[in-house]
């Protein structure tokens, strides 16, 4: 089926307390936005359309992150669900197929929903997602009898038998996009709120002898975000299912409450993380990598059989190949690590390049920045980088180089080459031991005075 995905952005979210648009709070590190229009993308649609009022410059920009090719549709005046549909009506010219409407706060609805309300599509001409709410609350209550939906009415508008309805609207909707144009055409604002509803379409439908049914989710799809604590609860929600999925695919969580993941976080097949990991965006890590405690990771790529941590870095731009080692206080930054390089200790390491099998000793620094600029270290392979190394990029220390414990290297080390920078040792015998009788001496005096 051709379908068409309308995502209502338009609102304040007044509850939210911000100056940032709802749909922008971000949940496991994505705008919720965005979370939404992943959803929808279940059904590979031919085009996706943002319906932006607050913030709309901001949710462009978002919408158009995550989707180059979004038709973003303003709402300049927030009247209502149906008011914000109809927006979506230039963006659609031309199109043939179904319009499925998903609110951009509700960014939890599965695949798998999705594909069945596509299914229901096939024998009703109006199809919404409910949900049996624990606490109905102030939701639209659906009307039924049968499998057909006769009605929804909003919580200000319905009658004490109607708020006693556990069935309620999540939002979602779908429909054949001229239908549903021609429906809201229909819809007035002759309400408790004076607002345009979407959800009279389903009455509409009926008096014009269309039919109209219901698909049912679990109510955690439906979780709507209209305050902070709102969002925790969804980045709980999110968090959980997240960290199921993975092991269902084999990956062993240790302390799966602790481990905290971003929404396009990628980990392979016999992974193993140690408790509390955080992963920040753009995270991939490959089959048989461990990832010990208390690491945090962003934008990196942990290659196959990798060891991490425990109190490691990766920072946006670090990659590490096959069997490297990034043992505790270890950052690594914008750096290529070739196969079997090991970093065990203390070490910083950012705009660099590392050859395979090379061993970078404690406490080593590549000083990349110089204040305005940022400069490359280049190791070969096989190279051995002494303990409390300084690189003062830009540098390049060879294939099968060494560099001496507490070396300050500013200039290039060829290939094989031992590079010693450092002060020459003088050795005073029997010095230690009278200096510390002279200082004994002076504490001892100092002593009997008080
Ligand atoms: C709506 C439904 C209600 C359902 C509930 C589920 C209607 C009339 N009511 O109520 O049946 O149970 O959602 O959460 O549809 N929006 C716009 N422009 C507008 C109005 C809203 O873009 O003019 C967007 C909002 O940003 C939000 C979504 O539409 O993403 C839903 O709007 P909201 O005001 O939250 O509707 P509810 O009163 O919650
Ligand atoms: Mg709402």
């Amino acid at each position: 089926m051709t379908v068409a995905l309308i995502v209502l952005a338009a609102g304040k979210g007044s509850r939210m307390k911000s100056d940032l648009p709802k749909v922008l709070h971000r949940i496991a590190h994505a705008p919720m936005l965005w979370h939404a229009m992943r959803a929808g993308g279940a059904l590979t649609p031919e085009r996706m359309v943002v319906v932006a009022g607050h913030g709309a410059a901001q949710v462009t920009q978002a919408a158009q992150a995550f989707d180059p090719a979004a038709h973003v549709v303003l709402q300049t005046k927030q009247l209502g669900t149906a008011h914000a549909v109809a927006q979506a009506r230039p963006a659609l010219d031309g199109f043939a197929g179904d319009a499925i409407v998903l609110y951009g706060d509700t960014p939890f609805i599965s695949g798998e929903t999705l594909r069945a309300m596509a299914e229901a599509r096939k024998t009703h001409d109006v199809v919404v997602l409910g949900f049996d709410a624990a606490d109905p609350s102030r939701y639209g209550r659906l009307v039924t009898e049968g499998d057909r939906l006769l009605r929804i009415v909003e919580f200000n508008d319905a009658s004490p038998e109607e708020r006693a309805i556990r069935l309620c609207n999540s939002g979602v909707v779908a429909a054949d996009a001229q239908t549903l144009f021609a429906l809201i055409d229909a819809v007035g604002n002759d309400n408790a709120s004076g607002e345009y509803y979407l959800t009279d379409i389903v009455s509409i439908a009926a008096e014009k002898g269309l039919s109209a049914t219901v698909v049912r989710c679990p109510e955690s799809e439906t979780l709507g975000v209209n305050s902070r604590a709102d969002l925790a609860r969804a980045e709980a929600i999110f968090q959980a299912g997240a960290r199921t999925a993975l092991m269902a695919k084999g990956v062993t969580l240790q302390a799966p409450d602790s481990v905290h993941l971003a929404w396009d976080t990628k980990i392979g097949c016999d992974v193993e993380i140690e408790p509390n990991v955080v992963f920040g965006p753009g995270v991939a890590v490959e089959d048989g990598a461990r990832i010990r405690a208390f690491s945090h990771l962003e934008g990196c790529q942990v290659g196959p059989g990798a060891v991490v941590g425990p109190y490691a870095r990766l920072r946006p731009g670090a990659t590490l190949a096959q069997d490297t080692r990034i043992g505790n206080f270890v950052e690594i930054k914008n750096a290529r690590l070739a196969e079997g390089v090991k970093v065990n200790h203390l070490s910083y390491i950012g705009d660099a390049e590392v050859g395979a099998r090379s061993n970078i000793g404690a406490g080593t620094v590549t000083c990349n920045y110089d204040g305005v600029f940022k400069h490359r270290t280049v190791i070969g392979q096989d190279a051995f980088i002494g303990s409390d190394t300084m690189l003062v990029a830009p540098v390049t220390v060879g294939d099968g180089a060494m560099t001496a414990s507490g070396s300050t290297i500013t200039r290039d080390v060829p290939d094989g080459a031992l590079a010693l920078a450092r002060a020459d040792q003088t050795n005073k015998p029997g010095l230690a031991v009278r200096l510390f009788e002279r200082l004994r001496a002076q504490k001892a005096r100092l002593s009997k005075k008080t």
